[in-house]
């Protein structure tokens, strides 16, 4: 299920983005398309910041291109398959002009780094995701017929002075990275080799650019990174190395970090995204229920319901500790949307584990969820580890009764939320219809309603009393209510 996804969002998946730019001066066409989770699309708009900055005018058809980039996930062997497909699109247009110039960039460019150019001689082009400031004299490399590759990873990169390009931007929702990196080595996963150690960004850097996102309109902000939690500033440089208590004590964390950001505006929504268990606290989620503008909505992933599972996952966390941070959670915020990522068909996994899994989830009662089967991914622990050893069939079919088990859960929450008044930031037309509008609630469902007189970035009340599956449909009863009016 991946309605609503905002891991993967796969509507935007391959989207080519188009920029207005006031500084166009070489004239040069630029192609951007971004894969995989919304750190890449994040990422994009440094990108894109840094070209426009050059002078590049963007284009949606590649065939006019004199530059195709490709902004990659490694996350999965199908995320990448996808990729590979594009690249020999883009090879065949290669053959007919010849000064094209192809680049992958992002997590596959670090994972594969110089392979793309010297075996497979798709590319011309390789930039890791800490190397983007460098894009400009590698184009230029590249220009003079070289191959230019810079998959140098950073201790303190956090492209904190730029301003991102808002790309294919719906100018009510924005994001903010604030951690690049990840530091847990959970075993399966490849996100520490491709976007290295953890680091923080600066906190003055953040608020301003969610000040200056509410000053051109916006009305909601993501704070982005792997594993939001862990965010913590004493000066910069990387996590690990904030060690003396007298640093921790001026140091800013992600609670403080949430009310830096709460306090911008109070009609500015917060969002964030991912927490991780063994790291949200009761102090974060104290401070979400504290400020009406952070949304009741927290996104933990689970992977397994099994602790042996976990143990081998390298999670740090058992069932017990999740469980116990989920009621803790419906303790402070009763009324906080809680979702998941699953992993299924993990190495060893039997059918009991399995079927904690399906416990665990009938504990929590998911609101929604990214249930994804397991694939193998080269030089991770589990890959050295561990053998990947349930059938693909097995894969299937677990992954297929995790799915209809969240279906169920979905539904109900979507029924409990018939009937009630919802505060909804508009986002725009519904996909479905020019007649109607949507937006999301606090906890981060999708509602549409009548068109009339309302437009995109004001917050109406809407009292829902219809739904399909995934949406929830309702009428306008109020709108301009002062925030702490309105849950
Ligand atoms: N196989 C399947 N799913 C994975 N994820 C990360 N690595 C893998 C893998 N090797 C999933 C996890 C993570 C989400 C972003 O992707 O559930 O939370
Ligand atoms: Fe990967 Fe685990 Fe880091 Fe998430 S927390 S990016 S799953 S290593």
């Amino acid at each position: 299920m991946s309605s609503g996804n905002k891991i993967i969002d796969e509507s935007k998946q391959g989207e080519a983005l188009l920029i207005e730019n006031s500084k166009a001066g070489s004239g040069k066409k630029l192609f951007l398309e971004s894969y995989g989770c919304q750190m890449n699309f994040s990422d994009s708009e440094i990108v894109a910041s840094i070209l426009m900055d050059k002078g590049y005018t963007t284009t949606q058809n590649y065939e006019e291109a004199d530059i195709i980039f490709v902004n990659t996930c490694a996350i999965r062997d199908n995320a990448e398959q996808k990729v590979r497909n594009r690249l020999n699109d883009f090879k065949r247009v290669k053959k007919k002009n010849k000064k094209l110039l192809v680049g992958v960039l992002g997590c596959m460019a670090e994972r594969l780094k110089s392979q793309f150019l010297e075996q497979e001689k798709l590319v011309d082009i390789v930039v890791g995701p800490d190397s983007y400031r460098d894009l400009p004299s590698l184009i230029e490399e590249a220009e003079d017929g070289r191959k230019a590759i810079n998959v140098i990873l950073s201790k303190e990169e956090t492209y904190a002075d730029l301003t991102p390009v808002r790309l294919g931007s719906n100018e009510v929702t924005a994001f903010i990275s604030i951690t690049r990196g990840c530091d847990n080595m959970c075993s399966f996963c490849v996100v520490p080799f491709t976007r290295g150690r953890e680091r923080s960004r600066d906190p003055e850097s953040i608020v301003k650019e969610a000040k200056e996102a509410f000053e051109s309109g916006y009305r909601e902000v993501t704070l982005l990174g792997q594993n939001v939690d862990s965010y913590i500033w004493a000066g910069g440089g990387l996590k690990k190395e904030v060690l003396t208590e007298e640093q921790k004590l001026n140091s800013v964390n992600f609670a403080q970090l949430l009310e830096l950001v709460a306090n911008v505006n109070p009609e500015l929504r917060v969002r964030f995204s991912t927490s991780h268990p063994k790291d949200l606290t009761d102090e974060v989620i104290h401070m979400i229920a504290k400020h009406e503008n952070i949304c009741k909505h927290i996104h933990l992933p689970v992977q397994s319901g099994n602790s042996r599972i976990l143990e081998m996952m390298n999670r740090g966390y058992t069932r017990e500790w999740y469980l116990e941070r989920i009621a803790s959670i419906k303790r402070i915020i009763p009324e906080c949307g809680i979702s998941m990522d699953i992993i299924t068909g993990f190495c060893s996994g039997t059918e009991e584990e399995h079927k904690d899994t399906l416990s665990l989830m009938e504990a929590v009662k998911y609101d929604f969820g990214y249930m994804f089967m397991y694939s193998e991914r080269p030089k991770t622990l589990a890959e050295r580890k561990y053998k990947d050893d349930v059938p693909e069939e097995t894969k299937r079919r677990r992954i297929q009764e995790i799915v209809d088990v969240q279906r169920l859960h979905s539904s109900i929450r979507t029924t409990d939320a018939v009937g009630k008044m919802h505060k909804v930031l508009i986002e725009g037309l519904s996909k479905k219809s020019n007649e109607m509008l949507m937006g999301r609630n606090s906890q981060n469902a999708v509602i549409v309603f009548p068109k009339g007189e309302y437009k995109k970035g004001e917050y109406v009340n809407v009292f829902v009393d219809d739904c399909t599956s995934s949406t929830l449909i309702g009428k306008v009863i109020g709108e301009g209510m002062k925030q702490d009016s309105m849950k």
